[in-house]
C-alpha cells in the first residue's frame, strides 16, 4: 500500500529494498532509479517514495520482495575457513552464505579455523549477545578426536572445571566418552577463547579434530559443510528463551 509521506508507519523504498534484497541501501537507490523496482506492479523510480512494509508488494528484478525484521541462519562451517565476515588473507565462512543474506548477517561468537560444525550467523544483535554472552549459559556441545587417550580421572578433572589461565577455572561442564578413548564430547555453558583446545591442554591431551554438534537446543543433524538454512520458528523460539531465564 502506497502511503502520504506523513504516514507514522512508513518507511523509505530505498530503504526496504536494500534491507529485504539484501544489496545495501546505495545499491537500491541506484537500482530503484534504474526502474528495476515496481510497487504494486508500477515501476516506480523515485527511493523516497513511503511504503508500508507490512503490507506493500514490492519487486526487484521481477522478483517479489520479502520484508523481514531479522535473519537467522546455522551453517554446518568447514575446515580451512575462519570466522569472520571479512578476512585480508584468509577465506572466511561467508563465501557458503546466500548472496541475500551475506551482508546482513554477523557470526554468532567464533569456531577457529581448523573447526568444523554448528555455526549460528543472524543480525539479531539482541540474540548474539544472549547466546555469547557470559551472564546466560547457553550449552554448546562439542565431538573431540584427542591425540592421545584420555583416562575417567582427567574427564573428571575437566568435568569440575581446569585451570587454563584464565582468571577463574573453568565453569563444571558435561563430558563423556564417544568412542574408544581418545574421542569424546564435551558441552560447555561458556565461550572462552579457544576454550576446548586449551582445557585439553590443561590435561596435557591435544585435539585432532573438533567439531560443534549443538547450541542450546539447535542441533546440527545432517546439514552437509558448507551448506547454510535458516532456523525454524521452534528453534528459534528456544534459543530466545535463554535470555528469559536468566
Ligand atoms: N573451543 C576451541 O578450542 N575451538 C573452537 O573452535 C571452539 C571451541
Amino acid at each position: 500500500m502506497l502511503l502520504r509521506r506523513a504516514d507514522r508507519s512508513d518507511m523509505r523504498l530505498d530503504r526496504y529494498v536494500g534491507h529485504a534484497a539484501g544489496i545495501g541501501r546505495s545499491n537500491a537507490k541506484r537500482a530503484i532509479r534504474q526502474g528495476l523496482v515496481s510497487v504494486e506492479g508500477l515501476p516506480d523510480a523515485i527511493p523516497e517514495t513511503d511504503i508500508d512494509p507490512d503490507s506493500v508488494r514490492v519487486t526487484y528484478n521481477g522478483a517479489l520482495l520479502e520484508w523481514e525484521e531479522h535473519v537467522y541462519l546455522m551453517m554446518n562451517k568447514p575446515a580451512g575457513y575462519v570466522t569472520a565476515v571479512s578476512d585480508r588473507k584468509e577465506e572466511t565462512v561467508t563465501r557458503f552464505i546466500p548472496e541475500k543474506y551475506a551482508s546482513r548477517v554477523h557470526p554468532v561468537g567464533r569456531l577457529d579455523k581448523d573447526t568444523e560444525g554448528l555455526l549460528l550467523l543472524t543480525d539479531d544483535g539482541d540474540l548474539t549477545h544472549s547466546i555469547i554472552s557470559p551472564q546466560y549459559h547457553v550449552p554448546k556441545t562439542y565431538y573431540c578426536e584427542l591425540v592421545r587417550d584420555i583416562s575417567e580421572e582427567d574427564l573428571d578433572r575437566l568435568r569440575r572445571g581446569v585451570d587454563i589461565g584464565d582468571d577463574k577455572l573453568t565453569r563444571e561442564c558435561f563430558t563423556e566418552y564417544a568412542e574408544g578413548r581418545d574421542r569424546i564430547f564435551i558441552t560447555i555453558s561458556e565461550g572462552r577463547f579457544h576454550q576446548i583446545k586449551r582445557m585439553l591442554y590443561a590435561v596435557d591431551n591435544e585435539l585432532r579434530y573438533l567439531k560443534r554438534l549443538s547450541v542450546g537446543n539447535i542441533l546440527l543433524g545432517d546439514l552437509e559443510p558448507g551448506h547454510v538454512r535458516k532456523l525454524t520458528h521452534e528453534e528459534l523460539s528456544s534459543l530466545k528463551e535463554y535470555r528469559k531465564s536468566e
